[in-house]
């Protein structure tokens, strides 16, 4: 059985800090495991459970549904997780998309906080659907500037919590898959 994971940018800038790290993440998944990173996470309607699903939310359940995990790499804005990202969880409620996932989740930030209240934040949010961590599946990454050149992660640290990241995953994943 093949192994597949997610990857979810809480970003959407064409040069995002975030969207780096995900790539660096998947460098350190095993050869035989296939990764791709959601496009289209600002298309997606207001949520209202009023609202029928339409592209391109269906195609982000789809896309969970048929992931063996889900990675997460969000920035903070205004100590809150983007509301791109807020919204697209929000779609997942009803049909709990999410429920018994292996998830990994990391914010990123130029600043010394990290990210970490929005981390926070969005661990009460995954909390709530259910979404299958332990306690090494989050990670905040301050000073994020300094640590990236040239589009990659350069800080060998970083590179090590990453790697740790992808470990982790890979052992949720095996945990469920039994
Ligand atoms: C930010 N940024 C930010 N950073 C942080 O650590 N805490 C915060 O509350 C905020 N708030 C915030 C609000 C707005 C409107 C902007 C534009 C930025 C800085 C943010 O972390 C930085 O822009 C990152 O580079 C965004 O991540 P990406 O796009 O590089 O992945």
């Amino acid at each position: 059985n093949s192994i597949h994971i997610l990857g979810i940018s809480g970003s959407l800038r064409a040069d995002s800090t975030n969207t780096i790290i995900l790539n660096s993440f998947q460098e350190h998944l095993p050869r035989h495991v296939t990764f791709e990173i959601f496009q289209g996470l600002g298309e997606f309607p207001h949520f209202s459970p009023e609202l029928q699903d339409t592209e391109p939310v269906t195609r982000f359940k789809n896309a969970i549904q048929q992931a063996s995990g889900v990675i997460i790499c969000t920035p903070e804005y205004a100590f809150g997780v983007p509301g791109t990202l807020k919204n697209a969880l929000d779609w997942t409620v009803g049909t709990g998309d999410l429920n018994d996932k292996p998830l990994a989740v990391i914010s990123a930030s130029p600043l010394n906080s990290g990210g970490d209240k929005a981390l926070a934040s969005i661990l009460l949010t995954l909390t709530a659907l259910g979404a299958k961590r332990n306690e090494h599946s989050a990670l905040s990454i301050p000073n994020i500037k300094q640590k990236i050149r040239d589009g990659k992660v350069t800080d060998s640290e970083t590179i090590s919590l990453l790697k740790a990241q992808a470990e982790n995953l890979m052992e949720l994943i095996s945990s469920v898959q039994g």
